[in-house]
């Protein structure tokens, strides 16, 4: 396992393309997989946790390759999954495992779901609960990982009050819902990503959504849509964009550009937060691809305040709490983030890992079940640095400590870099090309 330090740097400039939106890669092979015919798959991202969505879906039988710079996914139409005895290693990944888990329960299909060693600690009856109430037989253990499930050919449309908005769970039981005869209802407290409905939406099917009275969200699918072969492009992940956006903000003397950004609303709630925040950042050039918005996004150094970031922006930002936090260590005053119970339940605890790392390096912050309070010391403070953070095997828990080393006195050494390939392979090459000072080290 790699170590990566990350030492003080000045002036990052330039443009970078970060790789593919990990999300949309996923259903891209998934949801490809039941097209009626060929499509070709542009700017997928090759990460270990969609190379293992990919391997699984070949040992489940879909003719999957790779030519060139492209993929191609050979689909066979809805319902035409067979066989049982299939081992399904997810590897690093929830997304893989939790929406394979919703193919395979609404096929013919028997397979055994299994992962590393933080897979297989993280919460699985939110999928298998609802999929339970298709028809699927979950055999033995419901909650961890190694998981059975008994898929069943003409799953039963449900109505699905999911307590947790997830676009996991969303997208599991709708992958089920696809080949059940009938309408699949899901509602779901504050609305999650939604690159399932509009994927499925741009492929031809019939899916809507609704806000309720109650201000939750009603989303609908009818079964058996028929999915045409259509190519798809997929943006950059703006997961991954913000960990050169906020090095910029926090670097001194910076300003970078982040290349076809994906800008879908229900994923941007960093960037919203750090513009109240007082960051400079600027979209241009919008528009859309494959029916999701795409933007430019130019980001420079800014004096940030803190602020309360609330419970309703969590679904759109789930991902992005650890590097908001390193922004706001150098912010004036306290960031609250108010709601975050989800946290914990990723692929660390990352309230405990973010909150400890930061103690490590002199920050004050404090936490309870769902709230996270990081003490801003200001931008001129000097932050020490000159501890080891391990990533407990947590991509973005490894990614946010390196972009605050660059701003820490002496070096920050991150412990196991190499998970940060489950979503941004060659992080540190393009982190470095715009200036920043990471370096393997031993
Ligand atoms: C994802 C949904 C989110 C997110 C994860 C990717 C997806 O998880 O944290 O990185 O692709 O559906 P939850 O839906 O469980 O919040």
């Amino acid at each position: 396992m790699n170590s990566i330090s990350s030492n003080k740097s000045l002036n990052l400039s330039g443009n970078l393309i970060v790789p593919g939106d990990k999300s949309i890669s996923h259903r891209s092979l998934i949801i490809g997989s039941l097209v009626n015919g060929r499509i070709e798959v542009n700017n997928l991202l090759e990460s270990e946790d969609v190379i293992a969505t990919s391997n699984a879906l070949k040992i489940l039988g879909v003719k999957i390759n790779k030519l060139n710079e492209k993929w191609e996914v050979f689909g066979s139409g809805i319902g035409n999954f067979f066989g049982s005895d299939y081992t399904l290693n997810m590897g690093n990944s929830g997304t893989g495992a939790r929406l394979l888990m919703g193919l395979v329960a609404g096929s013919d299909v028997e397979a055994t779901f299994i992962g590393d060693e933080s897979l297989s600690k993280r919460p699985m009856k939110r999928v298998t609960a609802p999929l339970e109430k298709t028809g699927a037989i979950i055999k033995g253990e419901t909650n961890n990982l190694p998981i059975k499930i008994q898929g069943s050919k003409i799953p039963l449309p449900i109505k699905y009050h999911s307590p947790v908005s997830s676009a996991q769970v969303k997208s599991s039981i709708l992958l089920a819902g696809l080949s059940s005869l009938g309408k699949t209802t899901i509602i779901e407290p504050s609305l999650s990503r939604d690159h399932t409905e509009r994927m499925l939406k741009f492929f031809g099917a019939n899916i809507s959504t609704h806000q309720l009275d109650d201000m939750s969200w009603k989303i609908t699918l009818d079964g058996i849509p028929e999915l045409m072969p259509l190519d798809l492009n997929i943006p950059a992940d703006p997961s991954s964009a913000s960990f050169p956006i906020v090095s910029a903000i926090i670097t001194p003397n910076s300003k970078i550009k982040v290349l076809n950004v994906c800008i879908n609303e229900l994923r941007t709630g960093l960037y919203k937060t750090l513009i109240e925040m007082g960051a400079n950042i600027q979209f241009s050039n919008d528009r859309e691809i494959c029916g999701e918005l795409v933007a430019d996004i130019t980001a420079s150094s800014s004096f940030l305040k803190g602020i309360t970031v609330p419970k309703s922006r969590v679904a759109s930002m789930i991902d992005e709490y650890p590097i908001l936090s390193m922004a706001a260590t150098r912010a004036t005053g306290n960031t609250i983030m108010e709601g975050v119970e989800e946290l914990r339940y990723k692929e660390t605890d990352r309230i405990k890992t973010i909150c400890e790392g930061l103690q490590k390096i002199g920050i004050v912050t404090h936490d309870t079940k769902d709230r996270m309070v990081v003490e801003g010391i200001g931008p001129n403070a000097k932050i020490i640095g000159n501890v080891e953070i391990d990533s407990n095997l947590d991509h973005r828990i490894a990614m946010s400590f390196l972009c605050l080393g660059l701003v820490t006195e002496k070096a920050i050494i991150v412990r196991n870099t190499d998970t940060i390939n489950s979503s941004f392979p060659f992080f540190m090459h393009k982190m470095n090309k715009i200036g920043a000072n990471l370096k393997f080290f031993n």
